[in-house]
């Protein structure tokens, strides 16, 4: 047996084999994704930067479209804990030194023996972390310079606006970002602006789900799950400690917390996947219920976000800001997203039991550093339709080509047209198709009046098609562009339930106004904050001075607000 055995070993040696299949010519996309357990997406919003999953949609502008405008909200970067947090940690480390065994710790905790707790000062509580892989004013300016590589285009040498509210890490997030952004320009470009919290709603209610908060005011996450108790009682009996389920979860936000600060934790490794995974669930859960789609109170306050964006986007970059760059925390993202209904679980999600396929997860919405982009696109191609009588028109049989042409045609923008589909059958400058594609020489007067019918068409004979009107759809020429809006979120398109039939899976500009419209009446602040609404104006009511560019004072002890 062990003879046969290294007899096929040698074998597949001497085939290169023994290491997988090996063919000649490398594998362009892999085989594997190593990231279905990555300790990052089990980090709730304490752990570092990590990208959204996307569904397929590809990042880049869609072909025949530019970007004219765009919406940024930025989560501040990664920051070290909050005083509370620092102070529940730092009690919980002494207290297992106190029960340390008088060998040592054994077994998983054995690294306890020689811990440091990551914290370098306790000022440096609520504050970016400013070094490591994961630091986040390193992360923010990277970020900046990255997003000039994208829409840098935008801006027009002009002194900009970068808002943040009065946060000292917010302020600091747009700082390093604006560094990024406009490089050796900041100094004289850059013109940070405050604008107040739109958090002060008084609600009633903060939320619909079957959950008790043990505070009044701003909520906290007391959601326990057994799995915390499994790994209290493991834990215990390794060490004999005395572990507590509130020990074991305020043990999961250290190690977080950890990553963000040093890059890495050995607490990853104490705690199993299904602990790890019922700590991010109480985050999902926590946030969607109290600043999410299953809060009225959230739905309120990022309508007023919401509102202020719209406008800003229908009135376009000729008469706004081309670039609007907002800085804030990830209650206000979540909320803006709740406004929105964009990126919410597509299943309620039930705070009391662990549950899978809501397509929510908290570490691909607002983990540390989480960025939010509305792009306003301006397209020459044509968007996509689910008008069903547009499917004979792909079921056609003759290739969509004018043998006239000669290939390849290098200007190939000029085969989208300024068309969107409709379903007109009175397409007033003509319809498009003619069994040739448009392009741009092509005036006004050349289309023909013929319209799709039954699909058979595809040429500019009559034999097998109608060329009269009778009802079908059509291209019909519209001589504008067309404007269409599309959201990025963590790096990843997001389409949007309530359309995305635009180019890259976009949606017209008119629907996305239509329907935000909707959305902000029904979020109905006046009944649930019980005050008018406060439109949101730092869009049009902005400083361009640079007085704020850098910070004018020592950077307080523990610096929370300022
Ligand atoms: C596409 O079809 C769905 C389902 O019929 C409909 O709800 C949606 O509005 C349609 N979208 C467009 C752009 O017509
Ligand atoms: C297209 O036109 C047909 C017939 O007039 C109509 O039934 C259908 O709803 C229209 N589709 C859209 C997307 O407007
Ligand atoms: C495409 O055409 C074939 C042949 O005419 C027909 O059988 C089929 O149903 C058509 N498919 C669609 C999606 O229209
Ligand atoms: C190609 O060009 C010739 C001459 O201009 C014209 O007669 C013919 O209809 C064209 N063919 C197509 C498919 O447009
Ligand atoms: C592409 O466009 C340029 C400038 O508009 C023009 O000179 C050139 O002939 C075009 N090339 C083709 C293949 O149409
Ligand atoms: C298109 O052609 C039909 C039939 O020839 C005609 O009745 C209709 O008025 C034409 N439409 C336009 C916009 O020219
Ligand atoms: C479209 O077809 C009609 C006849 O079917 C023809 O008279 C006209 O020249 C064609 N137009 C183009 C742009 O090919
Ligand atoms: C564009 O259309 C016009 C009119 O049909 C034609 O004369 C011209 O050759 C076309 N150009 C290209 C690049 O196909
Ligand atoms: C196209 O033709 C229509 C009707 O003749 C006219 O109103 C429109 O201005 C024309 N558009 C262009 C771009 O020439
Ligand atoms: C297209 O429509 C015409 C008349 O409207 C009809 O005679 C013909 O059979 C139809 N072709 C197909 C493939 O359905
Ligand atoms: C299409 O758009 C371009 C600019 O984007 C413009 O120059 C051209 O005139 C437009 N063509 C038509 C037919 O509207
Ligand atoms: C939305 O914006 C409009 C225009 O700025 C304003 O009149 C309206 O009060 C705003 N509504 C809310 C709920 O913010």
């Amino acid at each position: 047996m062990i003879q046969e055995l290294l007899c096929a070993a040698i074998i597949m040696a001497g085939a290169d084999a023994a290491f997988g299949r090996t063919f000649a010519g490398t594998a362009a996309y892999p085989q594997t994704f190593v990231d279905e357990f990555n300790p990052l997406k089990y980090t709730g919003n304490l752990g570092p930067y990590s990208q959204r999953p996307g569904v397929g949609i590809s990042p880049d502008v869609p072909a025949g479209c530019k970007v004219e405008q765009v919406v940024l909200f930025a989560r501040h970067g990664e920051r070290y804990p909050t005083p509370n947090e620092v102070t529940a940690q730092e009690k919980l480390l002494s207290k297992l030194n106190k029960w340390a065994p008088k060998k040592g710790f054994v077994g998983s905790l054995t690294f306890l023996n020689k811990y440091k707790y990551f914290l370098p000062n306790e000022g440096y509580a609520n504050l970016e972390i400013p070094s490591g892989p994961y630091s986040g004013l390193a992360g923010s300016f990277q970020f900046g310079a990255e997003f000039a590589g994208k829409y840098g285009d935008l801006w027009n040498d002009e002194v900009l606006p970068l808002f943040s509210d009065d946060f000292e890490r917010d302020l600091e997030t747009a700082r390093a970002f604006g560094q990024g952004f406009l490089g050796f320009n900041y100094s004289t470009s850059a013109a940070i602006n405050t604008y107040p919290s739109f958090e002060t709603c008084d609600a009633k209610k903060w939320t619909t789900c079957d959950i008790k908060s043990n505070s009044s005011g701003f909520p906290a996450n007391n959601l326990r799950y057994p799995a915390f108790e499994v790994a209290a009682l493991r834990l215990n009996e390794e060490n004999h400690l005395k572990l507590t389920v509130d020990d074991v979860y305020t043990l999961l936000a250290l190690g977080s917390y950890e990553i963000s600060a040093t890059g890495s934790s050995p607490w990853v490794d104490v705690f199993t996947t299904e602990e790890w995974l019922a700590f991010q669930y109480s985050y999902d859960a926590y946030f969607d219920c109290y600043f999410g789609s299953q809060s009225p109170r959230a739905k309120a306050v990022g309508s007023l976000f919401v509102n202020a964006t719209a406008e800003l986007l229908k009135k376009g970059p000729k008469d706004s800001l081309a670039l609007a760059l907002v800085f804030g925390h990830d209650v206000d993202l979540t909320a803006i997203l709740a406004a929105m209904d964009l990126a919410t679980p597509s299943r309620k999600i039930d705070p009391k039991t662990i549950s899978f396929n809501n397509n929510f997860r908290l570490t691909d919405v607002a983990p540390m550093g989480a960025r939010f982009v509305i792009e306003r696109l301006s397209c020459k191609a044509p968007g996509l339709t689910n008008d069903t009588n547009l499917v004979g028109m792909t079921n056609s049989t003759t290739p969509l080509w004018n043998s006239n042409w000669t290939s390849p045609d290098s200007n190939f923008t000029d085969w989208y047209p300024n068309i969107t589909m409709t379903n007109s059958t009175s397409a007033s400058n003509g319809s498009m198709w003619n069994g040739t594609m448009w392009n741009s020489t092509m005036s006004n007067g050349t289309m023909s009046n013929s319209t799709w019918s039954n699909g058979t068409s595809g040429t500019n004979s009559s034999s097998s098609s109608n060329s009269t009107s009778s009802g079908g759809a059509s291209w019909s020429a519209n001589v504008t562009e067309t404007t269409f809006i599309r959201f990025v979120l963590n790096d990843a398109v997001v389409p949007w339930d309530h359309g995305y039939d635009g180019p890259g899976f976009s949606v017209s500009l008119e629907k996305f106004l239509e329907v935000v419209d909707k959305q902000v009446e029904a979020a109905d602040y006046e009944t649930v904050c019980g005050t008018k609404p406060e439109p949101l104006t730092f869009f049009t009511k902005y400083n361009t001075t640079t007085g704020m560019d850098y910070d004018t004072h020592p950077i307080p002890f523990q610096a929370g607000q300022y």
